[in-house]
């Protein structure tokens, strides 16, 4: 991210969860929503139903309105509330993603299919290297499942992953500045993608994600900075060697390839103490909590043990 920009989504202006719903109740069904001619993701997300999972936090859940319109999706554009104004053309169905590489059973999985896996709701909290919070509930499955699902080989030591490359349908990819290169490309360690707490996430909020939440389907690592957590996949490689990441490929001083969330290691051009919860504490407050280490999941530090964190951001 070129450079730290405050949040300025005023508590005000920010819809609770209930209004919202009853709001959308009164508009009626997708169809309603297509009649009334409303942005694209609006007519297309569907409810979608799933378990109660095992994370729960026990925090005050960052209101849908401001996990919807405050984001980071340069494909829609670099500003915040690009990517909800930019995406409404963006078809997130037919989807498929190739798992392929290092694994006994390439396979290409239809969105359709993965919607039947066994969805959890799971909250948690999404750390910005920016300096910003949110505590979002998410849908999803871990990402362990779909790994299982095409056999990962002995030789397999990273997992990449790939954003779909579509300008006709993505305005920050078209025209002659581009901010980045794309494809968006991320990558995990293999105990890392297999953690437990690391999700393919479908929806949130009870429902199908939003274009602009990374539709039909995104990362989630919770203990990461949320750049890690790459939207619009495609493609999920299990590779040998530690794979490209495009912050690391845009700015290897600023942007880590773990970028696991650590209050004691400060961006160059900012500290990293502190973080000003979405949707808290007004205008003119910034900064009003204290970064955890590994964003408050503790139980990943066995992941890391004999590794400088410092060195190895
Ligand atoms: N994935 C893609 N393909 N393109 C992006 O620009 N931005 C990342 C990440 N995933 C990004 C992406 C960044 S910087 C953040 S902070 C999170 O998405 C933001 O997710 P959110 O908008 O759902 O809060």
């Amino acid at each position: 991210m070129p450079a730290y920009r405050p949040p300025h989504i005023p508590s005000t202006d920010i819809t609770p969860r209930d209004i919202y719903l009853s709001r959308r109740n009164f508009l009626g069904t997708a169809a309603g929503f297509a009649a009334l001619g409303l942005a694209g993701q609006d007519a297309m997300a569907a409810p979608l139903s799933a378990a109660p999972g095992a994370y729960k936090l026990d925090e005050k859940l960052t209101p849908l309105d401001a996990v919807t319109s405050y984001n980071n999706f340069y494909e829609f554009g670099t500003g915040k509330t690009d990517p909800k104004e930019n995406a409404g053309d963006f078809k997130p169905t037919p989807w498929t993603v190739k798992v392929d590489g290092l694994v006994g059973k390439p396979q290409e999985f239809n969105i359709e299919d993965l919607l039947k896996y066994q969805l959890e709701e799971r909250t948690y909290r999404m750390r910005c290297v920016e300096g910003w919070s949110m505590a979002i509930p998410w849908i999803g499955f871990p990402l362990s499942a779909l790994l299982d699902k095409v056999e990962p080989l002995g030789s397999a030591k990273f997992v990449s992953f790939e954003t779909v490359v579509r300008p006709e349908e993505m305005p920050g990819q078209r025209g002659l500045f581009q901010p980045l290169d794309w494809p968006y490309v991320e990558g995990l360690r293999l105990d890392e993608a297999r953690h437990p707490l690391t999700i393919l996430a479908v929806g949130l909020y009870g429902e199908t994600l939003p274009n602009q939440n990374g539709a039909p389907i995104r990362l989630v690592v919770p203990w990461k900075y949320g750049f890690k957590g790459i939207k619009s996949i495609v493609r999920i490689s299990l590779v040998e060697k530690q794979p490209e990441t495009t912050w690391k490929n845009s700015n290897a001083r600023e942007y880590g390839f773990f970028s696991n969330v650590n209050p004691n290691v400060d961006h160059p051009r900012w500290s990293q103490a502190h973080e000003q919860r979405i949707g808290e504490g007004g205008v003119f407050s910034t900064q009003n909590r204290p970064t955890l280490m590994f964003n408050g999941y503790e139980e990943v530090a066995s992941l890391y043990t004999g590794m400088d964190l410092k060195a190895n951001y």
